[in-house]
C-alpha cells in the first residue's frame, strides 16, 4: 500500500533529487508539494517545485508556503550552494503548471484531516510550515500518521553554524514547535546524511540511464558539487533530502535512537537540536511529554545510493499508484 505523503520543500538542488525519486516511485502516494523558502525565495522555490512537477510528468498539486520564519529575521538564501534560482542555474524561465489556490498550511491541515491517521508529512526544509499547521490546528498532530524530516544533527556539529544544521537554524522557534507536538517524528539528521556520499560519477550514471530527469540533476547539481569540492573540500556531497524519501521506503538501511528532542532558539547555539535517548535519565525539567523522534544516528550509505540509482533507472511507477 502507497503511503500518503506530502512533502515540504525548498528546491534545492537536492530537494530535486528527492522529489524526482518520491513522484515515479509505487511506495509512495504524493498528494502534493508545499513549498518554502530555504535554499531561494518561496516565490523561486514555487517555481522551481512547478517546474519539477512537469519535468516527473506527474498531476501533483503544488501549494505555496511561507516567506519567512515565525519569529527570526529570515537569513541569506544560500546562492553559493544552490545558485541564484536555488537550481545550479538550470531552472526553466517559465513552467506550464500554476500553484493550487490554497495556502501551504491550508492544504496541509485539510489533507491530513482527509486522512485522518494516514498522511506522512517528509519537510525538507525549513519547518516554517509545519510549525504554522500546528500554531492553526492543534488537532494536526494526532490526525497525522508521522513525520519524516531532514534536518538536525544529535552527534555532529552543524552544516550552517558549528551548532545548527541549515533546515533548523532556518527557524528554530518552528522546529521546537514540530519536536514538543504530539506525534512521531523520525529526525534523517547530518549524522545519517553525513554517511551517505554522492559522487558526479554516480550522478553521471544517472545522466546516462535515468533519461531526461537524470540530464537534468547532472545539469543542475554541477554547482552544488563546484561548492562543495571548492568550499567544504570534499570531492561528493551529501545526500540530504533523498535520504529522508528513502528512509520511508527502506528504514533498515538506517539506525535509529528513540529519544527526546529539543531545540536551541536564540543565541549564538541557535538551531542547535538537542538529542535525549529515552534510554538516558535526566533530572532536567522539559523533557517530558515531546514528539517520540527517532533520531537517525547512522546509515549504510552505499546501499542508499544504490538503492536510489536502482530507483531512477527503473520505469517510473503509474502516476498515483
Ligand atoms: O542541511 C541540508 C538541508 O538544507 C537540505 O534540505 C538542503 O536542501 C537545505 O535545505
Ligand atoms: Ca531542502
Amino acid at each position: 500500500m502507497a503511503e500518503k505523503i506530502i512533502i515540504d520543500t525548498d528546491p534545492g538542488i537536492d530537494d530535486a533529487f528527492a522529489i524526482f525519486y518520491a513522484l515515479r516511485s509505487a511506495a509512495f502516494d504524493v498528494l502534493g508539494l508545499t513549498t518554502v523558502y530555504g535554499n531561494a525565495s518561496v516565490e523561486q522555490t514555487t517555481h522551481n517545485a512547478l517546474a519539477l512537477v512537469a519535468a516527473a510528468d506527474r498531476a501533483c498539486p503544488v501549494a505555496r508556503g511561507a516567506s519567512d520564519p515565525m519569529e527570526i529575521e529570515r537569513r541569506a538564501y544560500p546562492t553559493m550552494v544552490h545558485g541564484e534560482d536555488g537550481m545550479g542555474g538550470c531552472a526553466p524561465e517559465t513552467v506550464s503548471g500554476s500553484v493550487i489556490d490554497q495556502h501551504a498550511v491550508d492544504f496541509i491541515i485539510e489533507t491530513v484531516r482527509a486522512h485522518p491517521g494516514e498522511v506522512t508529512l517528509v519537510p525538507i526544509g525549513p519547518l516554517t510550515n509545519i510549525g504554522l499547521a500546528l500554531q492553526k490546528d492543534p488537532g494536526l498532530a494526532s490526525l497525522t500518521k508521522r513525520v519524516v524530516l531532514m534536518g538536525g544533527a544529535a552527534q555532529l556539529n552543524g552544516n550552517v553554524t558549528p551548532a545548527a544544521e541549515a533546515n533548523i537554524y532556518d527557524d528554530p522557534h518552528a522546529a521546537e514547535m514540530v519536536f514538543s507536538a504530539d506525534w512521531e517524528v523520525v529526525m534523517l539528521g547530518l549524522d545519517a546524511t553525513h554517511d551517505v556520499h554522492l559522487t558526479e560519477n554516480t550522478v553521471a550514471e544517472l545522466a546516462r540511464e535515468g533519461g531526461a530527469q537524470g540530464r537534468f540533476l547532472q545539469q543542475a547539481s554541477a554547482q552544488y558539487f563546484g561548492f562543495h569540492r571548492d568550499v567544504v573540500g570534499l570531492d561528493f556531497c551529501h545526500f540530504h533530502d533523498p535520504s529522508a524519501l528513502i528512509y520511508c521506503v527502506r528504514p533498515d538501511l538506517f539506525t535509529v535512537q528513540p529519544s527526546s528532542v529539543r531545540v536551541v532558539t536564540d543565541g549564538f547555539a541557535a538551531g542547535k537540536t538537542v538529542a535525549k535517548p529515552d534510554s538516558r535519565f535526566t533530572g532536567q525539567a522539559g523533557w517530558e511529554k515531546r514528539a517520540r523522534v527517532s533520531v537517525c544516528l547512522a546509515a549504510d550509505g552505499y546501499a542508499v545510493i544504490e538503492h536510489y540509482v536502482s530507483a531512477m533507472q527503473a520505469k517510473p511507477s503509474a502516476a498515483g499508484t
